[in-house]
C-alpha cells in the first residue's frame, strides 16, 4: 500500500470515496438535520475544497493506494481556533476521513492520520481537531484509539 498526496488525477476517485462517506454518515446517524437539499451543490462544493488541497498552503488530503485503487483518504487544513483570545492561534482541522469498509482495521486512518498531522506539525501546529456525529459510535473509538479526546460538545433542539 502506498501512502501519499493527493494529485489531480485522484480527484474522482477521491470524489467518489466522499460521497461514500456522506451516505455512511447519513445511514449510520439516520439523522433528519443529515439530508441533502437537493438545490444544494454538494458535488462542487466538495471538489472545490478536495482541489484548494492540491494548491493550497493550509490544505492538505493524503491518499491510500492499493494496486492503483484509491481506498482511503483523510483531508484537513490549518484553521483559526476556535476561541479567538487563547494562546493557541491556529489548529489543524480533519475535515474529512474514509477507508473503503474491506480495508478497514488494517491501520490505514491511523497511518493517513499521522502523515496529516506531521503536515500540520511541519506548519508549527500543536493540536488537531475535528468533529463527528454523535451517533457514529465507529468514529468516536477508531478517533479516540488515535489519541483523541473530547474537548469540547454541541448542543440542539428542534424549536
Ligand atoms: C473511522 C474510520 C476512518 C477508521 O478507519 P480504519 O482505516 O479502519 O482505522 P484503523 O485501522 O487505522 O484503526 C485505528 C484504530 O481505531 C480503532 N478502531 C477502528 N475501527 C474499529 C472498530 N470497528 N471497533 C473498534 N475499534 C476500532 C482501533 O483501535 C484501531 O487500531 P487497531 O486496529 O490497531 O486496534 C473508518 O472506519 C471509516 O471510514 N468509517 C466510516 C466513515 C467515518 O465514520 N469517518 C469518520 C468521520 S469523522
Amino acid at each position: 500500500m502506498i501512502f501519499r498526496e493527493l494529485c489531480a488525477d485522484d480527484l474522482p476517485d477521491v470524489l467518489s470515496l466522499f460521497n461514500e462517506l456522506i451516505t455512511h454518515l447519513i445511514g449510520e446517524t439516520c439523522d433528519p438535520y443529515m439530508q441533502i437539499d437537493p438545490d444544494a451543490d454538494l458535488q462542487e462544493g466538495l471538489e472545490s475544497y478536495l482541489r484548494e488541497t492540491l494548491e493550497g498552503r493550509n490544505k492538505n488530503t493524503i491518499v491510500a493506494e492499493d494496486g492503483g485503487k484509491i481506498v482511503g483518504f483523510i483531508t484537513g487544513e490549518i484553521r483559526d481556533s476556535f476561541f479567538p483570545p487563547s494562546v493557541v492561534k491556529k489548529i489543524g482541522y480533519i475535515f474529512g476521513a474514509y477507508t473503503c469498509p474491506e480495508y478497514r482495521r488494517q491501520g490505514v486512518m491511523a497511518k493517513l492520520e499521522k502523515i496529516l498531522t506531521d503536515f500540520f506539525r511541519s506548519h508549527k501546529i500543536n493540536y488537531v481537531e475535528l468533529s463527528f456525529l454523535s451517533g457514529n459510535a465507529l468514529a468516536r473509538k477508531s478517533w479516540e484509539a488515535m489519541g483523541y479526546g473530547v474537548f469540547r460538545e454541541q448542543m440542539r433542539k428542534n424549536i
